[in-house]
């Protein structure tokens, strides 16, 4: 057992209150009695917690140690907790659109309840949902899938989650390419894989080299991750690139493609999405990921989906029905009735996007006139990835050196008054992520506050 610390032994050893009265002189006093007792249980009762405390091994798995936490929902939290406290922060951190979900679909989860869809539905989820998704995948990326190759899930997180961990073996690689989402990466560690992370060019608009890529490959490589529209940079994959990256995967048999497509909806023209598993030769390697959240304005309700090849489906369901079991019953009458609103959503969802390319027009123009600023103009998602490195080194009195994406980041919340996403935390340290999930108006604050913020910086950027 572990010694107690000095400050909890005994009280005979160490605390020695005056005036207590020694045993020899006590007067019959009840109320001496009482404190000596009291004294004596409380002493008791400190010793045991100790002890307990003393005994719990607080040791974390090495697993959950490799781990990083997401940075993204550190800074919201922390602009959140400014916010509370009276001090006025634009929060342009979060990836999450601004836009109330669409009412139709609302009004479908609410009828759910009302009508009494509100017990388990079956793991994968229910057939109905599963049907409208197959219908989805046919009309929208001409992608055939039966509801036994498609599963359900609490968003397109856990879908992702589940198939890293349904497909890799300790020590395979997980390839991705930089910057990517924050997630990425720590699943491939939750699963005991090795991320491999292929960096990018701004001046190749953040997409994947083919090349590089062939370069990377070997027997581990078992999982290659694509997000197109791309979180953090917007970027948009051209089919020829991705059959071009095609091209490379069909030379290694191990090796599976996780196609992230959940900004799908949320393109610029003329930019336009293809599916990887539309490729020839790709389906039976590709795990199509897509949800609910950013396109239908459904964060909250947590609804995604995986649709692959039925060997590798069955498996992530597996995880599943052992973890959370099927999503929740009144969130999947919804999606049907996000499904059912027409092609790309129809009109709920391209009134959702032209607000979007407003906003990125406006920041796009509004970056440009900032000096030493690099962009890759964004073709979908709603962020822009911007390369601010020009100004690392500047000094400001007061706050120190900005001398990373990070201290940037903290220097446009202390001084500026914005909440944005370093670049690190997603794999690019030269660069910080502005997300454009806010009205135009709070834009052109935010974007006000950025540049009187940064006329600081100035004079170092061209010492
Ligand atoms: C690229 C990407 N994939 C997946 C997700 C997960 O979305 P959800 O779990 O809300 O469906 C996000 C959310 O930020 C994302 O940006």
């Amino acid at each position: 057992m572990a010694a107690l610390p000095s400050s909890l032994q005994s009280p005979s050893s160490t605390f020695s209150p005056n005036p207590t009265p020694s045993a020899s002189f006590r007067p019959p006093n009840p109320y001496f009695q009482s404190v000596e007792k009291r004294q004596q249980q409380g002493w008791q009762s400190l010793k045991m917690s100790a002890v307990i405390r003393a005994e719990i091994d607080t040791s974390l798995s090495p697993r959950v140690n490799s781990v990083k936490p997401s940075k993204t929902v550190a800074i919201t939290d922390q602009a959140t907790a400014l916010v509370q406290a009276g001090v006025p922060v634009i929060r342009l951190a979060a990836g999450e659109p601004d836009f109330d979900t669409p009412p139709v679909i609302a009004q479908a989860g609410i009828n759910a309840i009302r009508e009494g869809h509100t017990r388990y539905t079956p793991n994968a989820g229910t057939m109905e949902l599963r049907k409208a998704i197959c219908h989805k995948l046919k009309e929208e990326n001409g992608l055939t899938y039966a509801p036994d190759q498609v599963l359900v899930s609490n968003g397109a997180k856990q879908s992702i989650v589940q198939a890293v961990l349904a497909v890799c073996s300790p020590g395979d690689q997980v390839v991705i390419p930089a910057p990517f989402w924050v997630s990425y990466p720590e699943m491939a560690r939750l699963a005991d894989a090795v991320p491999v992370i292929l960096p990018t060019k701004i001046s190749e608009n953040f997409l994947l080299d083919p090349k590089l890529l062939a370069s990377k490959l070997n027997e581990k490589s078992r999982l290659l991750i694509l997000c197109s529209p791309s979180n953090p940079t917007g970027s948009v994959y051209p089919k020829k690139l991705l059959e071009e990256i095609a091209d490379v995967v069909a030379k290694f048999p191990r090796l599976l493609v996780l196609s992230d497509e959940i900004y799908e909806h949320i393109i610029y023209s003329p930019a336009t999405h293809t599916s990887f598993a539309s490729l020839p030769g790709m389906w039976e390697r590709t795990l199509t990921v897509n949800g609910f959240s950013k396109a239908f304005a459904m964060t909250g309700w947590r609804l995604g989906y995986i649709a692959g090849p039925k060997h590798f489906v069955a498996a992530c369901g597996k995880i599943q029905s052992q973890s959370t079991s099927g999503a929740s019953s009144i969130s999947q009458t919804a999606g049907v009735a996000a499904l059912g609103l027409g092609y790309a959503g129809g009109e709920a969802v391209s009134t959702m996007v032209k607000a979007f390319k407003e906003r990125r027009d406006y920041l796009v123009k509004s970056f440009k006139e900032l000096k030493g600023v690099k962009i890759s103009e964004p073709m979908g998602a709603f962020y822009l990835f911007l390369d601010f490195s020009s100004y690392y080194g500047s000094e400001v009195e007061g706050f120190g050196i900005i001398k990373d994406s990070e201290s940037l980041c903290r220097y446009l919340l202390d001084k500026g008054q914005v909440a944005l996403v370093p670049g690190d935390a997603f794999g690019d340290d030269k660069c910080i992520r502005i997300s454009y999930a806010a009205s135009l108006s709070t834009l052109q604050s935010a974007m006000k506050q950025i540049k009187e913020a940064i006329a600081f910086l100035k004079p170092a950027v061209h010492a």
